[in-house]
């Protein structure tokens, strides 16, 4: 056979298909989401995440010792608060979970970067993402209130706030707060493109934040939409977005693609809690290898383009990257 060309040359062995690896994944690249709940002494697994916990602030210490162990150095908390109202006032309150566990992780572990998910749904009596007007969200009011909450995250010592609510012109907004309060250094993660997802299920379990009512398509992205992605990111660029994430992950790599294609700052992916369980579930099954899909999917999401990967099973990557098994 007179074969000029012949792939398999380059995947003989272990060494050469290293050398040859077009995307290379990093431990730094990696993010993971932190449950902060409202009170002393807890560390309750969470039902629908299996292998998450959340944690009162005080009760840190566990979960912050093995990321650091594992090489993972960035966090992105959320909120779970003790007292719901019709506006989410607990959002910004100095003495939030949030905000208190900023504290503790800034005092005892300045290494780690502290990044917040600033939104309104884990603080509402009525679970949507900001103020009510009648049966729909308040753009504009649900601005200040975003805002608030950002500044009170920045005043804690937060490094970084990741808006996610999905309102209009909300990096604008939050920009002109920080930098109006001495923050002009710190960065917005702008939720830029964020789709009404199913995926985001076991999360609402976690947080108690699913809406009472409705759903949140007025304000989330509707799943048949890519251009509108581009849009969407084009806006929060254009407001002073530092980092835009697309979110969910998998499910959604065409966008990561063309996002990243279209934009020079750094793309952050999702891959959410329903991608988490999903795996999780199924390898409990005996159905799937869980280090093998969870090392294909993250693969996946830096291949489609993105720079930086939030995401549950950061320290399980962590380990795998250590191991050779990815990287
Ligand atoms: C808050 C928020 C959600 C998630 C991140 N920030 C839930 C939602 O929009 O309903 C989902 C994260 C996940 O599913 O892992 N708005």
């Amino acid at each position: 056979m007179e074969l000029l060309n012949r792939p398999r040359r380059l995947r003989a062995n272990p060494v050469i298909r290293s050398l040859v690896r077009e995307t290379r994944v990093s431990k730094d690249a990696l993010v993971y989401p932190l449950f902060v709940r409202e009170g002393t002494d807890i560390v309750e697994e969470i039902p629908s995440m299996d292998g998450q916990y959340r944690y009162s602030p005080d009760r840190l210490d566990g979960i912050l010792t093995q990321l650091i162990g594992a090489g993972v150095h960035s966090v992105l908390l959320f909120g779970i608060p003790e007292h719901k109202d019709e506006i989410g006032s607990g959002a910004w309150d100095p003495q939030g979970a949030v905000q208190q566990a900023i504290r503790y992780i800034k005092k005892k572990y300045p290494g780690i970067y502290v990044i917040t998910d600033v939104c309104m749904c884990e603080y509402t009596s009525h679970g949507h993402c900001g103020a009510l007007h009648g049966q729909v969200v308040d753009n504009d009011e649900t601005l200040e209130l975003l805002c608030k909450t950002a500044l009170s995250h920045a005043q804690a010592g937060a490094d970084m706030v990741a808006p996610s609510d999905m309102m209009d012109g909300r990096i604008l907004a939050m920009r002109n707060t920080l930098d109006e309060n001495g923050f002009s250094e710190a960065p917005i993660m702008s939720y830029a493109v964020k789709y009404a997802s199913a995926f985001y299920g076991p999360f609402r379990d976690a947080a108690g934040s699913a809406p009472s009512f409705g759903d949140r398509k007025g304000y989330q992205m509707d799943y048949h939409n890519r251009r509108e992605g581009i849009r969407e990111a084009a806006l929060d660029v254009e407001q002073g977005a530092d980092i835009i994430m697309v979110k969910p992950a998998l499910s959604y790599l065409d966008v990561v693609h063309e996002v990243s294609g279209t934009f020079d700052l750094p793309l952050a992916c999702y891959s959410v809690s329903g991608e988490y369980s999903m795996i999780k579930a199924a390898a409990k099954a005996g159905l799937v290898d869980e280090a093998s899909i969870v090392c294909e999917t993250a693969v996946s999401m830096f291949r489609a383009g993105a720079d930086i990967l939030i995401t549950y099973f950061a320290m399980d990557l962590a380990r795998y990257i250590d191991e050779g098994r990815i990287g």
